[in-house]
């Protein structure tokens, strides 16, 4: 496994306004996001391991193993204009599409990152704020090749993407500030082209155990699901959802 190389993270990216920290172990990358002072655009915290991962809806994010992506990108930038945590998805999927040269990768609503029908990344939002900023933290975590005991996920290893880990790193990096720079930049259509459950029947979960069945109908400018369900088309901005036949 190769190490994490600043220089090659960093290659063709503006350094003017990005800072980079490279940890072997943190606690959560989103965690130290929040301790440190920013002093660019972007802030961005990778750690090797995390001994506290955590993951949407209180989940623990696993994540011993070296050789996958823990990662974090920090603004105090007013990025309110999109829905943050779907152009972060889009950013990932366009990333490991380019580096691994196949479009094989597809979105499930609102974060998580599918290979095959399986999970391989998801993404943590958080916000922090003072009376004078508001801090947004995008946690992104990828497996690349995670322990065979976790493999009712999946990673990107074993369907034989081979995707390099400090490209693929920057090409996410790329992907997240140009589109987070263009206000007139198209998310919603490139979001829904990529979206695995459009129209299809799914369960609908949020943290209060709550539980709708219903059909996928749409995703609204700021990234709401729009679900058919027996009263009619109902818009959701948060929970998890499962479809038959993806994890
Ligand atoms: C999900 O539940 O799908 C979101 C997972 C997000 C995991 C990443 S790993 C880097 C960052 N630090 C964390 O503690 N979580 C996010």
């Amino acid at each position: 496994m190769k190490t994490l190389k600043k220089n090659e993270i960093l290659k063709d990216l503006p350094t003017k306004r990005l800072n980079l920290d490279i940890f072997s172990e943190v606690d959560s990358t989103n965690d130290e996001a929040k301790r440190i002072d920013i002093q660019k655009d972007f802030h961005v915290i990778i750690a090797e391991k995390q001994t506290s991962g955590r993951g949407r809806q209180g989940k623990k994010w696993s994540s011993p193993d070296s050789g996958n992506i823990y990662m974090s990108i920090c603004t105090e930038n007013d990025l309110s204009s999109m829905p943050i945590s779907m152009i972060a998805g889009l950013a990932c999927k366009n990333a490991i599409d380019k580096t691994s040269g196949q479009a094989l990768i597809m979105l499930k609503w609102p974060n998580d990152i599918l290979l095959n029908s399986k999970k391989i990344g998801g993404i943590l939002v958080e916000m922090e704020s003072d009376q004078k900023k508001i801090r947004t933290i995008v946690g992104i975590g990828i497996n690349i090749n995670i322990k065979k005991e976790e493999s009712w996920w999946g990673d990107l290893s074993e369907f034989g993407l081979e995707v390099k880990r400090n490209k693929l790193i920057n090409s996410i990096l790329s992907e997240f500030i140009k589109i987070s720079n263009d206000l007139n930049f198209n998310w919603l259509n490139e979001w829904k082209n990529s979206c695995i459950h459009m129209n299809k029947e799914i369960m609908l979960e949020n943290t209060n155990s709550f539980q709708k069945k219903g059909i996928f109908k749409d995703i609204d400018e700021k990234g709401n699901a729009i679900i058919e369900t027996d009263i009619g088309e109902e818009i959701i901005s948060s929970g998890e959802i499962s479809i038959k036949g993806v994890y």
